[in-house]
């Protein structure tokens, strides 16, 4: 940001954001508007329905909140009770939190009222907060629709709805509460569909809840974020631990989160690291509403360095600052990988995403490297390597083994170069077992994007993608 910038404020006013609510963006730091909000802006400004696209950290929140602002600033302050103007949906609490967050924000000043509507909190301080009406609801569904059923809350006059991490929003979990709201918002409304992916099946499901809308597509849905170096460590489940213990020692994994596939897995993961010598907060649906609040604010303020958490921390949050991303294991769902990477690399900072990969989650990763249409370089295999035995290494961190192959990635978090994987001649079985792994076929410029579906010759039969069954989101509240 120079100040030549800041002195030019035409940016946003340009898009058409004026008044008290371009002073409020301005304080924010948001002086040049993102891709998306340029896109996205003008378009709803005009009344037009949307279906935003756009990669982790781009600032969709900021794209569907201004406008909607711009809207209610200018219909001035008549609310009746029990109302909301706006409604925005998210899948978890602490995505619902953070919308409002960024939405006092950006209003500050305006005289703009916010409430928000989730589980696992006092439903009675949320009915009393909402009673005189309010202009922006922010809310989980579950708990919205029990509002709604009990007449706390009249969705009649809501003229704006928004679903952030749409995909996930019209997924099996969600979809009939999401259609319920949405047929009891007002019949003229205006709605914002944003997420970084958009299965085509999902777009299909989308188009009943919008009416001729833009498509605004900064880059094809999948797409990660430019800013975030990938790769993956290849590691039999038995030595994720040590791998993890291993690459965690280094200095330059300043904030990471950790993600597993299951609360219990990610309960694992933090005991394990624990016993290891390092500190780690934990995320996931069995955790008190507190505990998981506490867990991401003292990971938020810097108090802890490493997160655990399960997909429920993989949308939308946005935590300034972290330096890398871990899967201890894939995710079921692929479209998850872009969002649980994209926690690292916001707003053009730089990012590293490290994936261990059991030679049982070859198909996943296959299905992830599909969506975002490239092949993630190798930065480790230890896969010929033994198991660890098991002995007690607790509280010893100088005793923590060391894998050679990972030096390079500790010391700078990029891939390891390509002379490690030379040195592993293409077809030889490895004591893991899966030889199909040893000779995957890398592109000559490790990571440069590969047309999907197209796979090499490894010597493992030819295999089509299977048809991706989608699993019910976990309800948040
Ligand atoms: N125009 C802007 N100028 C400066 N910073 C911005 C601007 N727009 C957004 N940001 C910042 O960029 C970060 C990412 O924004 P945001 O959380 O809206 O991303 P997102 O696209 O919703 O990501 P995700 O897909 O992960 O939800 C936030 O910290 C936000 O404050
Ligand atoms: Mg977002």
């Amino acid at each position: 940001m120079t100040n030549e910038n800041i002195a030019e404020p035409t940016g946003f006013a340009a898009l058409g954001i004026s008044g008290q609510l371009l002073k409020a963006t301005h304080a924010a730091g948001f002086i040049e508007p993102k891709p998306i909000q340029e896109q996205a802006i003008p378009a709803q400004l005009e009344g037009r329905d949307i279906l935003g696209i756009a990669q982790t950290g781009s600032g969709k929140t900021a794209a569907f909140a201004l406008p909607i602002l711009s809207k209610i600033i200018a219909l001035g302050t008549k609310r009746r009770p029990r109302t909301a103007r706006a409604l925005i949906l998210a899948p978890t609490r602490e995505l619902a939190v953070q919308i409002e967050e960024t939405v006092k924000v950006l209003a500050k000043g305006a005289h703009i009222s916010t409430a928000l509507v989730l589980g696992g909190v006092s439903r009675h301080s949320q009915v009393k907060r909402i009673a005189p009406g309010v202009d922006f609801l922010i809310a989980t569904p579950g708990r919205l629709t029990d509002l709604v059923r009990e007449k706390d809350l009249i969705l009649s006059d809501t003229t704006w709805l928004v679903l952030d991490e749409a995909d996930r929003m019209l997924d099996m979990g969600f979809i009939n509460d999401v259609r319920r709201i949405a047929k009891a918002t007002h019949p003229a409304r205006q709605t914002a569909l944003f997420s970084a992916t958009m299965p085509n099946e999902i777009a299909e499901l989308a188009k009943g809840l919008l009416h001729d809308p833009v498509r605004v597509e900064v880059a094809p849905q999948g797409t990660t974020a430019s800013e975030i170096r990938q790769g993956v460590i290849f590691a039999r489940t038995k030595q994720k631990r040590q791998v993890l213990s291993t690459i965690l020692a280094d200095d330059a994994m300043r904030s990471v989160i950790i993600f597993a596939r299951t609360k219990h897995g990610a309960d694992r993961v933090t005991r394990d690291l624990e016993r290891d010598g390092f500190e780690a907060a934990v995320i996931h649906g069995n955790k008190s509403q507190n505990a998981r609040q506490k867990a991401l604010n003292g990971f938020r303020d810097g108090s802890v360095r490493i997160l655990v958490a399960t997909d429920i921390a993989a949308r939308g949050i946005d935590v300034p600052g972290i330096s890398h991303v871990v899967n201890f294991d894939l995710p079921d769902e692929a479209e998850s990988y872009v969002h649980r990477i994209g926690r690292t690399g916001r707003n053009g900072q730089d990012g590293v995403a490290i994936t261990m990969v059991d030679p049982s989650e070859n198909a996943k990763l296959r299905q992830v490297e599909r969506i975002i249409r490239m092949q993630l370089p190798v930065l480790a295999d230890h896969l010929d390597q033994p198991d660890p035995q098991p002995k007690s290494r607790e509280h010893n961190a100088d005793r923590r083994p060391e894998a050679a192959n990972d030096r390079e990635l500790r010391r700078d978090g990029k891939r390891a170069t390509g002379g490690e994987r030379a040195s592993k001649p293409a077809g030889k079985a490895r004591s893991g077992g899966n030889a199909s792994n040893s000779n995957r076929h890398w592109p000559e410029k490790t990571g440069a994007p590969r047309p999907a579906g197209e796979r090499t010759p490894d010597g493992a039969k030819p295999r089509k993608f299977r048809r991706r069954t989608r699993k019910p989101a976990a309800r948040a509240a």
